[in-house]
């Protein structure tokens, strides 16, 4: 296709303010797919997603469209990861197209992630066309919310399209505006083959899929071609393009978004990022800005039942084939056993990994703390990354601790901001700037990340009652007084509820978390001491009371359904404890006590 008539582009958004939707419905509109092959959703390929609603992987699809003036245009959508963790990941697919339409929910306004988010798009040099969803809604405010990506993006929007991707209003609009308003992209036929890395992935039958975008030259089947960041060089077996369906074709020329694939056997060989020329007559300049992701949050993944320790490897390593941000090794804890130590672009990385495992392979799991890398720098000067409060050195031999920062950036209404205020203040925040944008305010806070990883998602939601929208991004390392703080539940240390926290909360968080233990933990027949120490030192305590033999004895004989309801409930708690010692701790305690308040 010559270049004139190619449009690419992506769609950035909040989450839930309809870009899916929209997707859909662009694609139903030109009959990329068959009324009947239509489902909901179409570009949110794996159940998770779709019942999370969240997109992970990019999606790509290529749309034929003929425009109101009679031209036959190609049109690639590239469907970006809507979320934080996954910011590298869309910050080069954004590099791979030349323009946006930014979705904003007209009841709803401008979010968090939609700022995270346009940023990029903007950082990309994008042309930028605003879309007002859900006009179909009585709460619909054009004016206002175009007012507001006005004064808080910057951008002009008194031209953005007033959609509704539910009835299919402003669809029409929508698709001219992307072959009229966006750049066509620009490349050199002749030139070597210099192809982006966009995305890749682990397929059954095909082995790893890459889709690429042809910056220059010509990518054609049987090419022998090179990835310029390892020099490994893979024979093209087959090249296409997604409809979304793939279909396979000859070539892909300048401008261009497809796949190919190379008998390539793991996504971890195929960087994101990275830069393919051709083996023979090849690009000597890679693609600027090439960074590998690299993990931020780490945490133990361990089987409740120890015989499930081989199936959970099973488990972690098909995982990993698709998903080279996902890192792991074998550990082991005198506690737990066998299990991996598992590392994670952030949070929702965290959650969907251990979610997939739970559900796809039935495997009950115990997690342990979140903890993000801290930096160690020794007395002898030495420095070290610590991934795992576990493998904390002895602290007479530490100099200083440093932690990773982020900026946070939260969009709440007016009504909920002191509680924001104070949920960041107690984190250990430092406020960066607090501005108003109508009835919602917009803070930014420096914050610990190792004060987010946990639950503040969760806080944030709750003191806001779900209209408080958030995005961070990693600031640095900076030094703070941190210590590790050990549990011990019956005089033996639980490894899995070690964390590192500061100094100053130490007391606070161990008398809390011992609290919470004491809850969380069964009675046994024995009494229980239930310690946070700090370097050996006791720094909380509370104590199990024990237990009577019989949890059916004050049913007194009488009422047998009751008594046998009980045994049944006892047998189910049982499957997802474990031994530590003498003492049976459930797996939910591990995730309960972590949690603050
Ligand atoms: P993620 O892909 O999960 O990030 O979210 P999204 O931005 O793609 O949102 P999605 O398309 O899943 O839409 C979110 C919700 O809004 C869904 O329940 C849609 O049915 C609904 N929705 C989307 N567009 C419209 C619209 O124009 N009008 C109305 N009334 N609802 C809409």
């Amino acid at each position: 296709t010559d270049l004139s008539h190619i449009r690419n582009f992506s769609i950035v958004a909040h989450i839930d303010h309809g870009k899916s939707t929209l997707a859909d419905r662009l694609i139903q509109m030109t009959d990329t797919v068959a009324e009947r092959d239509m489902k909901e959703q179409m570009l949110d390929a794996m159940d998770i997603e779709r019942e999370r609603g969240i997109t992970i992987k990019a999606n790509t699809v290529r749309i034929d469209y003929t425009a109101v003036d009679g031209e036959q245009y190609v049109l690639n959508l590239i469907d970006t990861p809507g979320h934080v963790d996954f910011a590298y990941e869309v910050s080069r697919s954004m590099r791979a197209v030349e323009g946006s339409l930014l979705v904003v929910d007209s009841t709803q306004g401008v979010e968090a992630q939609t700022l995270a988010n346009v940023y990029q798009a903007i950082d990309a040099n994008h042309e930028i066309v605003p879309v007002l969803n859900k006009i179909d809604l009585p709460a619909t405010d054009c004016d206002r919310v175009a007012e507001q990506i006005e004064d808080v993006i910057g951008i002009d929007a008194s031209d953005a399209i007033r959609v509704s991707a539910k009835t299919g209003v402003g669809i029409r609009e929508t698709l001219e505006a992307i072959i009229h308003r966006l750049p066509a992209p620009t490349g050199d036929r002749d030139a070597p083959l210099k192809a982006m890395l966009v995305d890749s992935w682990y397929d059954a039958y095909l082995g790893v899929v890459v889709l690429v975008r042809i910056m220059d030259g010509v990518l054609k089947k049987g090419d022998r071609v090179r990835m310029m960041q390892n020099g490994s060089v893979h024979h093209v077996d087959r090249i296409g393009v997604f409809r979304p369906a793939m279909t396979v074709v000859d070539q892909l020329g300048p401008g261009e978004i497809g796949f190919l694939t190379a008998s390539i056997k793991q996504v971890r060989d195929t960087k994101v990022g990275d830069t393919i020329t051709h083996e023979k007559r090849g690009t000597d300049k890679p693609l600027p800005g090439f960074k590998p992701s690299v993990p931020v949050v780490f945490c133990g993944l361990f089987p409740v039942d120890n015989a499930e320790f081989e199936d959970l490897r099973d488990a972690i390593e098909k995982l990993a084939l698709n998903d080279a941000s996902f890192s792991y090794e074998m550990e082991t804890s005198a506690a737990l056993g066998f299990g991996f130590r598992c590392g994670f672009l952030g949070l929702l990385h965290l959650e969907v990994i251990r979610d997939r495992i739970e559900r796809e392979y039935d495997i009950d799991l115990i997690t342990t703390a979140p903890s993000v890398i801290y930096h160690i720098y020794g007395r002898d000067g030495e420095v070290t990354e610590l991934h795992n409060p576990a493998d904390m050195p002895d602290p007479s031999t530490i100099d200083h601790i440093e932690e990773p920062r982020i900026k946070a950036t939260i969009l709440v209404p007016d009504d909920f901001l002191g509680d924001v205020l104070k949920l960041c203040q107690d984190r250990r925040g430092i406020q960066m700037d607090l501005t108003y944008a109508g009835s919602r305010a917009m803070v930014v806070y420096d914050l610990p990340l190792n004060e987010v990883v946990f639950d503040f998602y969760d806080r944030l939601k709750s003191v806001t009652k779900g209209y408080a929208s958030f995005d961070y991004q990693l600031l640095g390392y900076r030094t703070d007084n941190l210590v590790k703080m050990q549990v011990l539940v019956n005089d033996e240390p639980v490894d899995a509820l070690s964390t590192m926290v500061h100094r100053d909360r130490a007391e606070q968080r161990g008398r809390a978390m011992c609290e919470k233990l004491k809850d969380l933990i069964p009675r046994h027949m024995f009494k229980i001491p239930i310690q946070a120490a700090i370097g050996g030192k006791v720094i909380a305590r509370e104590t199990l009371a024990a237990l009577r033999k019989d949890v059916t004895a004050k049913c007194y004989g009488g009422d047998v359904t009751r008594k046998k309801k009980l045994l049944e409930k006892q047998k189910a708690g049982k499957k997802k404890m474990r031994q530590f010692g003498k003492v049976e701790i459930p797996q939910q305690a591990f995730i309960s006590a972590l949690k603050m308040d």
